[in-house]
């Protein structure tokens, strides 16, 4: 009730707020060591550099290291390449500056650290939050073993917009999955106890809004109402927070028209007073710098204002270290205000134990045990199984035999660059697993003839700015139309033919938008002359986005989303084309019909002038003159080898008081020839309400698994807090009256029932 009070407060006051900053347990030791800081100290534990050596994402790199470590201008450092550089900068904080204050070692491990797993957005479709969280621990014991203690993950933006690059990096469009995702990943990070040396610091990112950047475009501006931004977009920020995230990274968007690294409602109304966060806040990559482009003022202005929004370290910038000292002599900010930043950064280097020992995360003895083994492998190559979700089986081709012989053809079969995905800065493509090899691996005996067949684009240019990491996009020396030549003599001589194809790993990702998202031309010619030789064409399609394949979809090929799926790629893709496992991933992200349908996605409202249910254009009504409304796969969808039917939905109630749960009921039946899994899902429909109602949105979902004939009746629980939203006064409420339930294997669920909230 307090939380709700101050946040209509919030809400109604906006920036002008004065909430008192909560008077939480000071830590003794923190405390006595601010005691004995100079102004300069406690500014430099606000610094966060980057000493370089990969690729910038912001327009400065950190110059001068060693020196300012030892003058105390550094609180924490990321991007640093092995545990042998972390101990001699630990050596330089420890036994070179005046006070000794250990440094933190910060890194982005967002799908694996050596072990790289499925993407995110791959990850988030096995629906399986257990599988999710033993990947992140997983990523907690490797990157500590090689010293890090500081995860800027996980990345929780919703998006509903595949043009956007980043994407990839999330759970998808919807906020009660990617909140139940933030979940699993904050605290398989952290687990119970940071002082694990297993364990690490997550980062909570990008606070906030980031991914509904406008027009998909990286970095661009963001513009939302507070009722959509606390009904859709905020609550996964929030659920990693309710799980003791320990930071939260600011993103690099403004809203409202300030900039989140600058922006006080977001940052201490929101983030601590109403959420009670008690950790810290970083800035994104020279996010502090940009608000001078932003047109916010100099760095100077920038810097203050940042600091009294809440911010507490800077990232690479060095807008804080060069200007707080002027701006606390002028009156511009509080000696208060730069305590209370730099309480927060050494109470969380005290909570990993730093201060008893600065090398605990550095042990010689544990890389080698604890980096990338086969157990690892392991789950990475069950996660990269689970994240594969099978859009179309023509004519039931897969899972294929082991005996055939296949055409395994496409630019993506065999090239270990594209394996890893987008921001896996910590893998190594080396150790990852091409297609070609897994194929080997899984079905020794089978015949197996490869040909590249075409290039990911032919686009001289556009490769190059893909390519800023290492060569993802290769363009063969051989004309496109010698490959294809030799597919198609590959393909006329098999019994089936297998296609990798789709967008190569930095054709998303940060700064990676795209306002095309159909599969590179040069892939087309190579998959309409496929499908014309008659064979059964299987396209195994690998993106870090929802793509546009009308085209594709409407071709007799069987299709299997395979993401960008990590290390394993190659074992995990035989494993289910040759059925060893049964796909049962579910999109996360509705896939367009074209891209002019964007933003679409599940829990869109009904409007004043629906559309008619057949989809028939009618004027005045809202439609498209040249598209239908309605999304080529829906969120939620995933098939199965085998089939699956619903039946049987009961409530235990019909009229329920404010407060109560209703337990909701199915029968699910394998009615196909194969064990397997599935996702079932749960759509809350509230019928009437004081502000306009998604037609359906998530509220439950469990993953189950069925032998081939079996029934199982399976329950799934809408709590009280389900049946809540925000309203126009940002009141978290259920109001009374009807509410629609839908249940089924993907967000078009026809299997209805309702009940009365009184
Ligand atoms: C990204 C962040 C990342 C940071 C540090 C930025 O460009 O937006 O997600 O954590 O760089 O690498």
């Amino acid at each position: 009730m307090k939380i709700v009070k101050a946040l209509i407060l919030v809400f109604i006051l906006g920036a002008t707020t004065t909430v008192m900053a909560q008077n939480k347990d000071r830590i003794p030791e923190v405390e006595s060591l601010l005691d004995k800081m100079t102004i300069d100290e406690k500014i430099g534990q606000l610094n966060l550099l980057t000493p370089g050596g990969g690729v910038a994402t912001g327009s400065v790199v950190s110059e001068n290291v060693e020196a300012k470590i030892k003058a105390g201008n550094v609180g924490g450092l990321f991007g640093v390449a092995s545990p042998k550089k972390m101990k001699i900068a630990q050596d330089l904080a420890v036994k070179k500056s005046r006070l000794q204050i250990p440094l933190l070692f910060g890194s982005d491990i967002i799908h694996g650290y050596k072990t790289t797993f499925p993407i995110p957005l791959g990850l988030a479709a096995s629906w399986d939050m257990d599988l999710i969280k033993s990947t992140a621990q997983i990523a907690a014991k490797e990157a500590t073993a090689d010293g890090i203690n500081w995860n800027f993950s996980p990345m929780v933006d919703i998006s509903r917009d595949p043009r956007w690059g980043r994407i990839s990096e999330g759970a998808g469009e919807d906020a009660y999955l990617g909140s139940a995702i933030a979940r699993a990943m904050v605290t398989g990070y952290q687990g119970d106890n940071l002082m694990d040396t297993n364990t690490m610091l997550s980062c909570v990112k990008h606070f906030a809004l980031y991914g509904a950047v406008e027009g998909g475009r990286d970095y661009n501006s963001v513009d939302m109402s507070r009722v959509k931004m606390f009904n859709q977009y905020l609550p996964p920020y929030k659920a990693a927070i309710d799980a003791g995230a320990a930071s939260v990274m600011t993103s690099f968007n403004d809203v409202d028209g300030i900039p989140a690294t600058g922006n006080k409602w977001l940052l201490t109304d929101l983030l601590r007073d109403c959420w009670g966060f008690e950790g810290f806040v970083v800035s994104d990559y020279t996010s502090l710098n940009e608000m001078i482009a932003h047109g916010l003022g100099d760095l100077q202005a920038v810097s203050a204002l940042a600091l009294k929004a809440g911010l507490d370290m800077d990232m690479v910038g060095e807008g804080f270290l060069s200007t707080l000292k002027k701006s606390l002599e002028e009156g511009k900010v509080t000696e208060t205000e730069i305590n209370n930043a730099c309480r927060r950064v050494l109470e969380a280097k005290y909570k990993l134990g730093l201060f008893d020992d600065p090398y605990r995360y550095i042990d010689d003895s544990r890389p080698e045990k604890d980096i990338l083994t086969e157990e690892n492998r392991e789950v990475a190559r069950k996660a990269a199984q689970h994240s594969f979700v099978l859009l179309k089986n023509e004519n039931n081709v897969l899972p294929l035999k082991k005996a055939s012989s296949i055409a395994l053809v496409g630019p993506l079969a065999d090239s270990r660059n594209n394996m890893l995905g987008t921001w896996a800065p910590t893998g190594d493509v080396k150790n990852a697993i091409t297609i070609l090899e897994g194929f080997k691996n899984v079905a020794p005996n089978a015949t197996i003839n490869y040909a590249k067949g075409s290039n990911i684009l032919n686009d001289e240019e556009l490769a190059k700015k893909i390519n800023v990491f290492g060569p993802r996009v290769e363009i063969s020396k051989e004309s496109p139309e010698a490959l294809l030549k030799e597919a198609l003599a590959m393909a006329n001589k098999s019994d089936v033919v297998v296609a990798v194809v789709g967008e190569a790993t930095e054709m998303s990702g940060e700064a990676a938008s795209r306002t095309d998202i159909t599969i590179p031309e040069a892939q087309k010619k190579l998959i309409r002359a496929l499908v014309a030789t008659g064979k059964p064409v299987v396209l195994v399609l690998m993106s870090g986005r929802p793509l546009e394949i009308p085209e594709e979809f409407d071709m007799p090929v069987s299709i299997l989303q395979v993401w960008h799926p990590g290390v394993e790629a190659g074992n995990a893709i035989a494993d289910v084309v040759y059925g060893d496992y049964n796909p049962s991933g579910k999109l996360t992200a509705t896939w367009p019909r074209s891209v002019g349908q964007i933003p679409v996605y599940h829990s869109m409202k009904n409007t004043g002038r629906p559309a008619p249910a057949s989809e028939e254009f009618q004027k005045f009504k809202s439609n498209y003159l040249d598209e239908k409304n309605s999304p080529l796969l829906p969120f939620g969808y995933g098939l199965s080898y085998t089939t699956f039917e619903y039946s049987n939905i009961k409530l235990n109630k019909e009229k329920i008081s404010q407060g109560d749960a209703v337990e909701v009921s199915v029968t699910l039946k394998n009615t196909g020839n194969y064990d397997g899994e599935e996702t079932v899902q749960l759509y809350l429909h509230d019928v009437v309400r004081s502000i306009t109602p998604p037609n359906r949105q998530l509220k439950g979902f469990k993953k189950v698994f069925l032998k081939k004939g079996e029934s199982k009746t399976v329950m799934i629980t809408l709590q009280p807090e389900d049946l809540k939203f925000y309203n126009s006064n940002i009141e978290f409420v259920a109001e009374p009256g009807a509410f629609e339930v839908f249940v089924g294997g993907d967000s078009d669920a026809s299997l209805k029932a309702s009940f009365i909230l009184q």
